[in-house]
């Protein structure tokens, strides 16, 4: 209301504009690629600009453009709330024609990007039911992606395990890798009503990435229960295939398989893609027609061709995966070089796949919240390790220790802000 401080917030009200994680990473990532373009920009998960692919994307634009028709057909209508008919058409003969998944444009929907699709899947399925069960969205590998942390629209809408840390051998204790712990996963199933059980792949933030078999376990527990898997691949295989190790995508009748065309390279045509068993898919276009009538249609006429030929699934290996791979190599190389310099006890999570490296700096005395502000004033921005470690049941000593790095921006910035990092964790190290 004009001239008032405040005003009275609902129950929802007050959740959703709480002082969140996300907020707060959104904010710093929009204010540095703004008005402040001098922060070194760790933080984020904005894409790399990857010239290659940007060439290709602004010559489909002058495609469109050039077409009269189709170019006023894409702005001047609605799509349907579920999405484009011709896309959802395009997309399910790929993936029945390439993995052999039974899946048809009944089965596809999109949202307004990846995130609005969580917001719907976790809300629709979890919390308070009409049988009075409370019911949790089940996250196997704890640290996970900051952005579900606060979309429950009831508290406490999580349950997270915590994982097994293992050695890779001959790595001398500086390559770490997250595992699932199976048993933990069955002690939750049991113990609470659980929704469903979601996990990303790649996983945002560490870079590991599920290997098939662990994929195909989860799956199965999944079907005992005859709950949903939920399968975050925005980084992953088929599409945009950052995979930096081999990985076979997975889809069952019980699997809902998010995609999104943010990683490609179009975060800003916001494009979320979900493949579900019938009923969800419906839903989401439901939910979409409540929330916001219908989706963006840009994204999907932008990469329809290439659905329909299936080119897109080569944009990854082709374009995207060479260059993350070489700025993960580059990145991990400087890390060894200034944190050993600088005397630190450090790890890093073994980076499988996605934008991001996971620092876990064991002899920290300060938490990574404060940490980071240290590093702000630095101009150094990185994500606190904090905010990954939502639905654990204790207190993780672990979870106060680890920071989230993007090293998609160009060379020099990257390696300005790890030294500066290794600097300062010295600084910040017990004595
Ligand atoms: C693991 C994961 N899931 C989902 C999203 C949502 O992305 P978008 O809404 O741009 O599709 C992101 C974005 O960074 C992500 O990292």
């Amino acid at each position: 209301m004009p001239g008032q401080e405040s005003f009275y917030l609902s129950t929802v009200g007050e959740k959703l504009t709480a002082r969140s994680g996300i907020l707060e990473l959104m904010d710093d990532l929009g204010r540095a690629m703004t008005i402040e373009p001098d922060m070194l920009m760790l933080g984020g998960g904005n894409p790399a600009a990857v010239p290659a692919m940007q060439q290709l994307l602004r010559e489909r634009m002058q495609e469109l453009l050039n077409d009269a028709d189709s170019f006023d057909r894409m702005l001047g209508n609605y799509d349907p709330p579920q999405g484009s008919p011709a896309f959802r058409v395009a997309l399910a003969e790929l993936l029945q024609k390439t993995y052999g998944w039974s899946v048809g444009p009944e089965n596809i929907a999109i949202t307004s990007g990846g995130q609005t699709a969580f917001f719907y899947l976790f809300n629709m399925l979890a919390g308070a039911g009409k049988d009075g069960k409370q019911r949790k969205i089940l996250l196997p590998l704890c640290p996970e992606y900051i952005g579900y942390a606060d979309q429950g629209l009831e508290q406490d809408l999580f349950v997270a395990c915590r994982p097994d840390i293992v050695w890779p051998e001959g790595e001398e204790q500086r390559i770490f890798k997250y595992r699932i712990n199976f048993d933990a996963v069955r002690v939750a199933l049991a113990e609470h009503d659980v929704a469903a059980i979601a996990v990303s792949r790649p996983t945002n933030p560490t870079g590991n990435v599920l290997t098939d078999d662990e994929v195909r376990e989860l799956s199965a527990l999944a079907r005992v229960h005859e709950i949903p898997l939920i399968l975050d691949n925005a980084y992953g295989v088929p599409f945009p295939g950052v995979v930096f190790v081999d990985a076979v995508p997975h889809w069952d009748p019980h699997v809902i398989l998010t995609m999104s065309l943010s990683k490609l390279g179009l975060p800003g045509t916001r494009t979320g893609i979900v493949v579900a068993p019938e009923p969800i898919a419906t839903a989401m276009g439901a939910m979409t027609a409540i929330t916001g009538l219908a989706n963006g249609n840009v994204g999907q006429q932008m990469v329809l061709p290439w659905v329909r030929s299936g080119r897109i699934l080569e944009l990854g290996p082709e374009l995207l995966l060479p260059f993350y791979q070489e700025k993960s190599r580059q990145a991990a190389s400087w890390t060894r070089e200034f944190f050993d310099a600088a005397g630190v006890d450090w790890a890093l999570h073994v980076s499988e796949g996605a934008f991001f490296h996971w620092l876990w700096l064991r002899n920290l005395s300060i938490s990574t919240k404060e940490f980071y502000q240290r590093l702000k004033s630095r101009k150094v921005l990185v994500v606190p390790g904090e905010y990954f470690f939502f639905g654990l049941a204790e207190e993780w000593e672990h979870s106060a220790q680890c920071l989230r790095l993007n090293f998609s921006q160009p060379a020099d910035r990257v390696r300005s802000a790890l030294q500066i990092i290794a600097e300062e964790a010295a600084r910040a190290a017990r004595k």
